[in-house]
């Protein structure tokens, strides 16, 4: 085995260590009727709140979800605008009532024996609804936030019912500490101390760093790294080596990226996303290609280097210029901070400046040589700047 099969091994390898793990969280979930895009386990009563954010109206649609309760309990789902939990909790309730129904609705919590009757909340609900299955209640709700806001305390909990009258709930173990903090417009949220869900901002974040990294920086590098390095006599063969170190780090972090990429996907199905999905699809595919190139390539004098030269050089602009793309998609789709889309136009100014200057140099040495040499090439005719270094096999 040649050393070039044996890093593609590596490469592959590391992808399938870096593929997502298919973890059961609350993501694995399916719901018949819809599919959310965010999802938490919370840290108390076995429950979990799932839900889209619609930015244009801050309208969102949840679904909570009580696991290991009957029909003689109770559950309750609440956002409390205000600064305490359960004082001022805007609730949504459910049970199993004496008809046999799941009787779902809306009630104001004002202090510490509230009635638990149904009544309006300070925020629109446009629809609520539950079911009763597997031993869990799940809550169906559209909520009109209050304007502004994306941001709040949120509690949960459960208790006895007494006919279809609702009991107090318990004041012991996880009934006391069932609260958090919920941002429905970045996915954070904190809780209480117990172990929640790593939060979906993270692995968003995650996958944008690796990926600007790997395809928007280091790529890039590795291209300038074999056309501007080979072109000084003492830089061969280790401007190929650098090349190789560059783009096969590139491809491992990215593929990695990409990995992220796939499973944040598969968690949030959205037509809006579909052109980043596709073009990080086509890209490594691409980047897949330019591998296998590597390990296919004629020797440099072999009468197929000049096509396959083109081929290397058509496919690796390609891939540069689609990550580069696929990146301000990814921008526009997390939104981060301002100032992370301009340090990563920083870099690419950086690079272009140092490219043009590289060329120019470029240019300026090879030129130079075919006047010494009386030689007719010209950088890229036949073995071109490849020419000036051959290096391969
Ligand atoms: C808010 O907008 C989304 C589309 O962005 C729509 O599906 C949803 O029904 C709207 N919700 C409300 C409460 O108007
Ligand atoms: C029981 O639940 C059904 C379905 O939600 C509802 O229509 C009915 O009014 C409820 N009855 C009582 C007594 O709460």
């Amino acid at each position: 085995m040649d050393n070039f099969s044996k890093l593609f091994l590596v490469l592959i390898s590391s992808f399938l260590l870096f593929a997502p793990s298919q973890a059961q969280d609350c993501s694995a979930y399916t719901f018949s009727n819809n599919v959310y895009t965010a999802c938490n386990r919370l840290p108390a009563l076995s429950s979990f709140i799932h839900w889209n954010y619609h930015q244009a109206n801050n309208s969102i649609d949840i679904a909570y979800r009580h696991t290991g309760v009957t029909t003689s309990n109770w559950v309750a789902w609440a956002l409390n605008p205000g600064t305490g939990r359960m004082d001022g909790a805007q609730s949504l309730i459910a049970f199993r009532n004496s008809t046999g129904l799941v009787y779902a609705y809306t009630s104001p919590i004002t202090g510490y024996s509230p009635t638990m009757r149904p009544g309006t909340l300070s925020f629109r609900v446009p629809s609520v609804r539950a079911e009763f299955v597997d031993n869990q209640m799940i809550l169906y709700a559209t909520i009109e936030l209050p304007p502004g806001r994306t941001s709040f305390t949120h509690v949960w909990q459960h208790g006895d019912l007494s006919g279809d009258a609702p009991q107090a709930h318990p004041f012991t173990g996880e009934h006391l500490s069932s609260y958090g903090a919920i941002d429905f417009a970045t996915g954070r949220t904190a809780d209480t101390g117990a172990t929640g869900e790593g939060s979906r901002q993270r692995k968003r974040n995650v996958h944008g760093v690796l990926n600007v990294v790997s395809w928007g920086i280091l790529m890039p590098l590795g291209a300038m790294a074999a056309r501007y390095l080979k072109v000084f006599k003492a830089a061969n063969p280790a401007w190929f080596y650098l090349h190789v170190t560059c783009q096969a780090s590139a491809y491992i972090v990215g593929v990695a990226g990409w990995g992220t990429g796939l499973k944040l996907g598969s968690d949030s199905p959205g037509v809006e996303r579909t052109t980043h999905r596709n073009i990080g699809i086509t890209l490594f595919a691409l980047g897949t290609l330019q591998v296998f190139a590597l390990l296919l390539r004629p020797k440099p004098d072999h009468k197929y280097r000049f096509y396959w030269n083109i081929y290397h050089h058509a496919i690796g602009y390609a891939v540069i210029s689609l990550s580069i793309a696929n990146i301000f998609e990814g921008f526009d789709i997390l939104d981060p901070e301002k100032k992370w889309k301009q340090a990563y136009i920083g870099v690419l100014i950086f690079l272009g400046v140092n490219a043009l200057l590289l060329e120019a140099f470029t240019w300026f040495v090879v030129l130079k040589r075919k006047r010494e040499s009386g030689s007719d090439k010209y950088p890229h005719a036949t073995n071109g700047m490849n020419g000036v270094n051959g290096y391969g096999a």
